[in-house]
């Protein structure tokens, strides 16, 4: 049987991604047929997670039941993964009875190791370097706001952390411009730098690498920032605060500095006061629940297009 992982969106070619945007359309808009609709009818899913989760969590396992499929909630401490079984041992367990393996963890390379070893999906969940489904409900965010991607600029200000990394891919293979701000040594990571490089020479957008958060947002069609102190990182949080405060806080300074019609973005979880005032997430210009929403269509898309994939004759 083929499959299809999705441990970063640099596996993909822009019309794939296009695809997962195409679908989370039609599922958000009622428009996907009724085969789709039940693509994961009789397939059940793992979601292991190592990591808390609200947003990703909810939105798969919603996702997998409005499409007649079944979840099953894995956390890591509650399986044996937690007293010592190796990943490849449960990748190759989970294969003998599930459809696809939905995973957030620490480590990318346990993912990587895991996808080795299924021979079913793997899909990332988060991991320290890559957030992949995170950045496909983004780009069809702004889809659904602007009506186009090509040529839209985005600003990132804060931490090169795993949501940093996967904008980088998403929008140098979708056309977007991005220009980051961060503080010295916050930088995200090469191996994305070096993605975003090679795929704008295709796609023709603009990456920035910069300091000032002010001449960031200048031109920006969207402000996205997140947090300062990632899962993983709590022991690093008082020295974290101290080298991004206030420099780097999107608050309606800033915002008065980019164009009066840029829109505000944040994966979410916020940390009200610290990368975001609340008079900004609560303020006109923030998409951020749109944004949100948008995690249970775009589930639904990367679901059935990875579903799709295996159930075609190789
Ligand atoms: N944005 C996001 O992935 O949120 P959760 O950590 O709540 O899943
Ligand atoms: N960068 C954050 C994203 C949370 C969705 C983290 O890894 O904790």
């Amino acid at each position: 049987m083929r499959k299809r992982d999705l441990l970063t969106l640099q596996d993909y070619t822009p019309d794939e991604i296009n695809g997962f945007l195409m679908a989370a359309d039609r599922f958000k808009r009622g428009n996907a047929d009724p085969d789709e609709m039940n693509i994961l009818s009789g397939k059940s899913i793992v979601l292991l997670f190592q990591k808390p989760s609200t947003r990703t969590r909810v939105s798969f396992e919603a996702a997998i039941y409005q499409l007649g499929g079944h979840p099953i909630i894995l956390g890591w401490r509650e399986s044996q993964l937690g007293r010592g079984e190796t990943i490849a041992d449960t990748a190759r367990v989970l294969s003998r009875y599930v459809d696809a393996i939905v995973a957030r963890v620490y480590r990318h390379s346990d993912l990587v190791e895991m996808a080795r070893y299924a021979n079913i999906p793997v899909i990332n969940a988060l991991s320290d370097m890559y957030h992949p489904c995170q950045i496909v409900a983004d780009l069809y965010t702004m889809l659904e706001k602007f009506g186009y991607l090509r040529g839209l600029k985005v600003a990132y200000i804060g931490d090169g952390n795993n949501v940093c990394n996967s904008l980088l891919i998403g929008c140098s293979k979708m056309g977007l411009d991005l220009s980051i701000a961060c503080p010295e040594g916050y930088e995200p990571s090469t191996e994305a730098l070096r993605f975003a490089e090679k795929n704008s020479m295709h796609s023709g957008s603009k990456i920035e690498m910069l300091r000032d958060p002010f001449s960031a947002v200048k031109d920006a069609n969207v402000i996205y920032t997140d947090t300062f102190v990632s899962m993983g990182d709590e022991a690093e949080r008082e020295e974290r605060l101290r080298v991004f405060l206030p420099k780097y806080q999107v608050n309606n300074r800033l915002l008065d500095a980019a164009p009066s019609d840029a829109l505000f973005m944040h994966c979410l979880p916020a940390h009200r006061g610290e990368e975001v005032t609340d008079e900004v997430i609560d303020g006109p210009r923030s998409i951020v629940w749109d944004e949100a929403e948008n995690r249970l269509h775009t589930e639904k898309a990367i679901l059935a297009e990875i579903i799709k994939y295996q159930m075609e004759p190789s």
